[in-house]
């Protein structure tokens, strides 16, 4: 991959940055600000020497979304105008009354469906404010949307700090230094049925919590009562057999008698399992400790429900542990915030899926790109 700094001179560029913006806001403000801070070593290395920075991102699902609370951040660290809508003649306007060293921010390229459609025109009007393009959405690399595969085929396309930093660091955990450990929450198991059978041949042990457990103990036939579960049936996967495979001894359920601890087996049909009990905390804690490469993705519980007790005291394991470790995924992410953690960790990802993807496949077209 060819990175920002070796592009040469920068004084009087134009320099588009694809960067990652999609945070959580509540109420117009930023709820969690980690994913723009992994931005700022890029622009400011932009804006200490000279370019003429346009920043462009997305920021949620929903086309109403705003990057406005975004600009506010990062007018705390940069000189950072307002760029509004990016195919409008006031944005092109404002483009060229850049001076050197400031940036501009465009509104929400999703607003546009031609950025998730991929659109060529799309791009094209992009390129069109930019003489070097810069990816730095470490976040959105598993998106094929034109400001991540198409615009980079228009002009001399570099990676960004972030996500040079995120590739190298993912893909040293691509290679594990054994005793190893991939520790898997979250849901939806349809989308990681690969990237469990990967990392059974390539790690020690994967241990499997978070909603994904309940597909699991519902394929074991199990009673899951109305915990969460996926689209897809595990019945008769041959990865469930792998001894390499670890899953909670004990669960956390809510249900008509409060919130109680159980055995997997032991879960009555009016009731959810929303998080890993303490005694499979304990489990993982000797193999965190003897591990020296530590994977994880994804919370144990529901998390955003306050079931945090499994991930916050497993990320506190890790962080006293000795093994290099790279997490990820907003919610697991969000508990080493809270917890103070990161500086304690290897390396903590600004990717959820994208991060995910990388795993699986060690490459994406966006990341392809830009070779
Ligand atoms: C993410 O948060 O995973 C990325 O920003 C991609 O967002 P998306 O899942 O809405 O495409």
């Amino acid at each position: 991959m060819k990175v920002i700094t070796d592009a040469g001179n920068l004084k009087g560029v134009r320099v588009i940055v694809r960067a990652s913006l999609n945070v959580p806001v509540r109420d117009g403000v930023v709820q969690n600000a980690f994913r723009l801070k992994g931005a700022l070593p890029t622009l400011r290395y932009l804006h200490e020497r000279g370019a003429k920075i346009i920043i462009i991102g997305h920021i949620g699902r929903d086309k109403n979304e705003t990057l406005k609370p975004v600009l506010e951040e990062l007018q705390k660290h940069l000189p950072v105008h307002w760029g509004g809508d990016v195919t409008t003649p006031d944005f092109t306007k404002k483009a060229e009354q850049l001076i050197e060293g400031e940036c501009l921010l465009a509104e929400n390229l999703r607003q546009d469906e031609r950025e998730a459609g991929n659109d060529y025109s799309f791009a094209k009007l992009l390129a069109a404010h930019g003489d070097m393009y810069v990816n730095d959405a470490f976040d959105n690399i598993h998106r094929e949307h034109a400001s991540m595969v198409t615009l980079p085929t228009l002009l001399p396309a570099f990676a960004g700090l972030n996500l040079a930093k995120e590739v190298a660091e993912l893909r040293k955990v691509m290679v594990p230094t054994s005793p190893s450990l991939f520790l898997l929450g979250g849901a939806k198991f349809e989308t990681k049925i690969p990237l469990v059978e990967k990392y059974l041949a390539l790690y020690d042990h994967v241990f499997i919590g978070g909603a994904l457990m309940n597909d699991v103990f519902k394929a074991r036939g199990f009673e899951v009562g109305t915990s969460l579960v996926s689209d897809v049936s595990l019945v008769g996967a041959a990865f469930l057999n792998s001894p390499k495979l670890l899953l909670p001894v004990d669960v956390v359920v809510t249900g008509p008698m409060g919130t109680q601890i159980k055995m997997p087996h032991q879960v009555a049909p009016d009731e959810k399992m929303l998080d890993c009990g303490p005694a499979t905390v304990a489990m993982l804690a000797p193999h965190i400790r003897d591990a020296k490469t530590v994977l994880w993705n994804g919370p144990f519980g529901n998390y955003e429900a306050g079931f945090v007790e499994s991930t916050e005291t497993t990320a506190k394991l890790l962080a006293d542990a000795k093994a290099f470790s790279v997490v990820g995924g907003g919610d697991t992410v969000a508990a080493i915030e809270k917890l103070g953690l990161n500086s304690a960790l290897g390396f903590v990802s600004t990717g959820g899926g994208a991060m995910l993807t990388l795993l699986e496949h060690g490459s994406t077209l966006a990341l392809d790109r830009l070779g």
